[in-house]
């Protein structure tokens, strides 16, 4: 479980561990698209702002999970306890 930041929303909601960041933020009304589901197309990709992102797709390089500036909502979690994404 962890909990994640939505900065322009000013709303912080938790992620437990049977959902996805993709569901938790669509169950909130933000609306992310997604196609997939399974970190291989893109499509739900939201800016992280803050926080160390557990990258679990198939798409980001190594030098682009490092740079820990995006993630892909439907697969990724988190390492740290919190993330801002920039929605
Ligand atoms: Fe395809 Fe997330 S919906 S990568």
């Amino acid at each position: 479980t962890f909990e994640v930041e939505c900065a322009q929303a000013g709303i912080t909601l938790t992620v437990p561990e049977d959902r996805t960041v993709l569901q938790v933020l669509n169950d909130a009304g933000l609306s992310v698209p997604c196609s997939c589901e399974q970190g291989v197309c893109g499509t739900c990709e939201v800016p992280v702002l803050e926080g160390e992102v557990d990258h679990r797709d198939s798409i980001l390089s190594a030098s682009e999970r490092a740079a820990n500036t995006t993630m892909m909502t439907c697969v990724s979690r988190a390492k740290s306890s919190r993330l801002v994404l920039d929605l």
